[in-house]
Order: C-alpha cells, then structure tokens, then sequence
C-alpha cells in the first residue's frame, strides 16, 4: 500500500498507537502532521524518526478536545502540505472508575478528549475533502465501545459515540468519495494501558483467542490499509484489530 503524495493528520501522535500510525503513513509516502497536546519533546521525537528516515513530518500542538485548536490543526495541515488527504482520529484518554465513583469531570474529559474531538477535527476536515473530492477519516474507537467494560462507562460511551458517529458521517459524505471508517483495537500495551493491574492484564490475554497483546504497529497498518487507494469501497465498518477478543 503506497500513499506517496497525500498528506495526514494523526491526532495524539506523540506515543503510543498514534506514534506508529504517523510513522507507518509516513513511511508509505505520506506527509504527516503529528499532533500533540502536551508532550512537545516525544512529538518532535516522531517527527525525527520520520524525516531521518526520509519522510516528511511537522508537530503542531493542539487540544482537540477544543475546536478552535481542531480548527488551526487543519488548517495548518493545509497550510503545510497545501491539502488534507486522510485524517486519523487517534486522541484519547482513560479515566476508569465504578460510575458510582465517577465525578462529572472525569466524565466530561473522557467525553471531550475521545468524542468531541472527533467531532472538531472531522467537521474542521470535511469541507477542504469535499472541495477535493475525496479524503479518509479514520477514527480509533475501542472494542471497549462495543463491549462495555465495567469501570469504563465514560470510555465505552466515547468508544461506541465513535462507531455511531463514524456510521452517520459514512453516509453523510459518501457521495464525496470520502470514507469514514473506525478501526477498534484490543489491549495494546501503551501508556494508557500501564494503569492496569497485572490481573486484569492477564484476564484478558486468557480472552484472546491469538493469546497475546497486540503492537501498535498492528493497529497501524490497519488505518495504513484502510487510508489507500485500495481501500476505496469500504465505508463505514468497524475494523477490529484485537486478536479475536470481541467478535462482531
Ligand atoms: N492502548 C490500547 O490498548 C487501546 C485499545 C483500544 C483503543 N485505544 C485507543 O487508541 C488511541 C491511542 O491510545 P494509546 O494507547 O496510544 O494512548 P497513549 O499512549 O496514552 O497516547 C495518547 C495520545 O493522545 C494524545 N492526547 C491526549 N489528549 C489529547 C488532546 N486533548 N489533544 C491532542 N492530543 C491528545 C497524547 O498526547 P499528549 O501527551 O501530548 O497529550 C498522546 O499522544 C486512543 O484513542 C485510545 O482510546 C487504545
């Protein structure tokens, strides 16, 4: 899968699961935008990784829990690379508890940061895609959204708002040649898994039918697959890449 040419956005691209994408887009030809909202030195990182290894990548900071920055992070991809080919929404975080536990503020980030910038950054997107008549929107939901886990009811409701959203703009935009799809990984260890306890980590590798964790690299060549040419009639699914935990 070649992707010499366009140009894409990952959102919270700093570590993690969006680390590899950007590097995987990158390394198919890509030009990447690698957001970050606060770890400026891992994203300048990533952009080393990528241009030493003859890509093209800028960091742009940005909360894309906040459209204002969703709105300037197009527009400095436009800016940058003169169009927006395939935007990845990768951005999130965790706040687990019992919802009896759970405060509104622990609600409303979890929401904000995996929901609503989906929201801010497709809706800032759709527009340049439309006027180039075509584009990529991959969103990074969870299985968690299509599950439930208990002590996660403001991840899982981000997670399946994610799916339903990525549904309904799938329909929306269609017509544009413009796809929507989401891609729901399994337990990938990253720093947002590191709060869990060895327990729970290895209840879930008892669950997983290919016995194992998967790579954010796994999960990488996935939005890689689903970003291509190759990809062009597939709107609207939901792309597990979770080793068989949660089958649909
Ligand atoms: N790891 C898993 O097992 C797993 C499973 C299913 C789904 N996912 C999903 O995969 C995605 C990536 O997860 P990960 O495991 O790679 O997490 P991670 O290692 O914690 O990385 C999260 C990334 O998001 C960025 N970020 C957080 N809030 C942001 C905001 N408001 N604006 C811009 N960037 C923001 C962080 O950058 P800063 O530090 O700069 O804020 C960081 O680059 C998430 O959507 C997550 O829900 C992960």
């Amino acid at each position: 899968m070649q992707l010499t040419g366009k140009s894409a956005i990952v959102t919270g691209a700093s570590r993690g699961i969006g680390r590899a994408i950007a590097i995987d887009l990158a390394s198919r030809g890509a030009s990447v935008v690698v957001n970050y909202n606060s770890s400026e030195a891992a994203a300048l990182e990533v952009v080393t990784t990528i241009t030493s290894a003859g890509g093209q990548a800028i960091a742009v900071k940005g909360d894309v829990a906040k459209a204002d920055a969703a709105n300037a992070l197009i527009k400095a991809a436009i800016d940058a690379y003169g169009k927006l080919d395939i935007l990845v929404n990768n951005a999130g975080t965790t706040r687990d508890m019992l919802l009896m536990s759970m405060k509104e503020d622990d609600w409303d980030t979890v929401i904000d940061t995996d929901l609503k910038s989906v929201y801010n950054c497709s809706k800032a997107a759709v527009r340049p895609m439309i006027r180039q008549r075509g584009g990529r929107i991959i969103n990074i939901s969870s299985v968690v959204g299509l599950a439930g886990q208990a002590g996660q009811s403001n991840y899982a409701a981000a997670k399946a708002g994610v799916i339903g959203f990525t549904k309904s703009l799938a329909r929306e935009v269609g017509s544009r040649s413009i796809t929507v799809n989401a891609v729901a990984p399994g337990f990938i260890p990253t720093a947002l898994t590191d709060v869990l306890t060895a327990e729970q980590k290895d209840a879930t590798i008892k669950m997983t039918p290919l016995a194992r964790f998967g790579k954010p690299e796994e999960v990488a060549y996935a939005v890689s697959f689903l970003a291509s040419d190759e990809a062009a009639f597939i709107t609207g699914v939901v792309l597990t890449v979770d080793g068989g935990l949660v089958m649909q």
